[in-house]
């Protein structure tokens, strides 16, 4: 590996981002070249990209293309593919992909499958009319709930009505206790859901719940209704938990809703549609690795995301799904991105003197528009933003799916053509304050315009695109980790944060005098502050 800094490719880039870059404009860009569109987009498994309302043309990408390849993005995919241990910092491979590779044809296959099968057979007779379930709770944190929750309520449309899936993460008992009092545990199925089976978030939700099913079960046979998915079986049988189905250090929390975590998945949407969220995924993985990056749309996107943030210095990316079922997607979005790639030092510890992961962020359109879009068009910074839609609709409203897909595109035509002064001059505006000077109103109603977007466009929202779709943002992650010289995989920044809180517990028993002793003037005022 190469670090992108110490590239001839990247000398070039910031020649030709000084000559060409800090200047584009994406309008006289497509004035000059009608085949723009056609060039600029891509059409990967599942998932349609246009990129051409972005700051780059084909010159530039022939520059990023030359950065991949001198960074020997392609030599370190295979690597991780072939499960070598990529992820350096903590030894171990990084073999997500495994995990959706047809039967016989990927690393540990077989006992992939093994568990798949039996994690598919449990799932088939608990979504079941028969089992006696209506209600399965999902208890974990971070990658063992945001990709459940994000997926389960993506494809909500195929969920029985007779069952209900609820997903409990936070610490603060305001999550689990109201869910927990309206819930009957003699039909409530409780998964634990935990790569460690120690985080302590997730094993005080789970021992509230095993509490709240004792106390309101008395007699019930507790490993009927507690299902355990984790790498740490031993953890949790010490629990009490019977039935667990297993993972591997080689799944990164983050990369592991195609693993057991992926269990309420397979309850909402059946056996049958999780293979075929693994099979959308398999598609983008060999897509991945054997497009040329000429034709790669994850290798695409993770170039767009360097040339951003590190020439054009854009430090965020907004996220809008242009669809209600895509709702938990930018969060789970931030978890993927931000916790792979906000790293500061290369995989040989050394300082990086450049930006790494962008600030993502974003909530479904249309709502957005009426909440932060505002920003978007006319602040102060560029924002990117990444548009998701979906041409067809579960639900049989024409009409609005319709409205909604009209909103999706005119953001970004609003976003790239903005509006000047003049035409804002000739224009009437019936709530303006009719003693405002013309002249100040026309500069408040121009939008600058040339603010960059992307466009993907799934055909239907369904468990194959939506595999593909996640697949495509983790191998695009990954090309900017590369790119970056980074471990994607390893997550040290979330320790000091649980080593104090560990520490500062015990001072906050209000059993115990007010201990202050070696704590910042601010943390012991606040500490005195919260304390019960
Ligand atoms: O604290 C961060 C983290 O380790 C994430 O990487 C992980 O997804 C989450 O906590 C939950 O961890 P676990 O599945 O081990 O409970």
């Amino acid at each position: 590996m190469t670090r992108c800094d110490r590239t001839e490719a990247w000398a070039a880039l910031a020649g030709h981002y000084q000559a060409h870059g800090r200047g584009f404009d994406l309008r006289e860009a497509f004035a000059r070249d009608p085949g723009r569109f056609a060039a600029l987009s891509l059409q990967a498994p599942e998932v349609f990209a246009d990129l051409s309302k972005n700051r780059l043309d084909l010159a530039t990408l022939r520059f990023l293309f030359d950065l991949a390849r001198e960074c020997g993005v392609e030599a370190r995919r295979d690597a991780m593919l072939a499960g070598e241990p990529v992820n350096a910092t903590e030894g171990r491979a990084v073999l997500h992909t495994a995990l959706r590779a047809p039967r016989g044809a990927g690393p540990h296959s077989a006992e992939v499958h093994a568990v798949l099968d039996a994690m598919l057979a449990f799932a088939d007779a608990v979504r079941a009319p028969d089992s006696g379930f209506t209600d399965v709770v999902n208890i974990g944190i971070g990658g063992s709930d945001l990709g459940p929750a994000m997926a389960v309520r993506a494809l909500d449309a195929l969920r029985p009505p007779h069952l209900a899936c609820h997903f409990v993460s936070n610490v603060d008992a305001h999550d689990i206790a109201p869910l927990l009092a309206r819930l009957d545990p003699a039909r409530t199925l409780v998964v634990v859901a935990s790569k460690t089976f120690t985080t302590q978030e997730t094993m005080s939700n789970a021992a509230l719940a095993r509490q709240w099913f004792v106390a309101r079960a008395p007699g019930r046979d507790l490993a009927a209704h507690f299902v355990g998915v984790t790498t740490n079986l031993e953890a949790a049988a010490a629990f009490g938990i019977r039935r667990t189905f297993g993972f591997w250090d080689w799944v990164g929390g983050r990369y592991s809703l195609w693993s057991s975590i992926g269990l309420p998945i397979a309850i909402a949407v059946g056996g049958a549609a999780f293979r075929e969220l693994l099979a959308g995924a398999h598609a983008m993985d060999r897509h991945f690795a054997e497009a040329p990056l000429e034709r790669n749309l994850p290798a695409w996107l993770g170039l767009l995301d360097v040339w951003y943030r590190n020439f054009h210095g854009f430090a965020s990316r907004c996220v809008a799904p242009y669809h209600q079922g895509l709702a938990r997607l930018p969060a789970y979005l931030q978890q993927l991105e931000m916790e792979s790639n906000g790293k500061g030092v290369d995989a040989d510890g050394e300082p990086l003197p450049y930006g790494t992961s962008p600030v993502v962020w974003g909530e479904p359109g249309t709502n957005g528009q009426h909440a932060f879009f505002q920003m978007l068009h006319q602040g102060t910074d560029v924002v990117p933003v990444e548009f998701i839609a979906v041409r067809t609709a579960a639900h049989p409203h024409a009409d609005a799916q319709a409205k909604l897909l009209a909103n999706c595109l005119a953001q970004g035509q609003a976003l790239m053509l903005g509006k000047d002064t003049a035409t804002a001059r000739g224009e009437k505006a019936p709530t303006a304050s009719a003693t405002l000077d013309r002249e100040v109103l026309a500069r408040h109603r121009s939008f600058p315009g040339n603010r960059p977007s992307t466009t993907l466009v799934l055909d239907a929202l369904t468990p194959r695109s939506l595999g593909a779709l996640v697949a495509l943002y983790e191998h695009r992650v990954f090309t900017s980790g590369a790119l970056w010289g980074i471990n994607s995989f390893d997550q040290w920044g979330v320790e000091l944060g649980k080593a104090l809180a560990g520490a500062l517990l015990p001072r906050l028993d209000p059993a115990r005098p007010l201990d202050t002793a070696g704590l910042d003037a601010s943390t012991a005022g606040l500490l005195a502050r919260v304390r019960g």
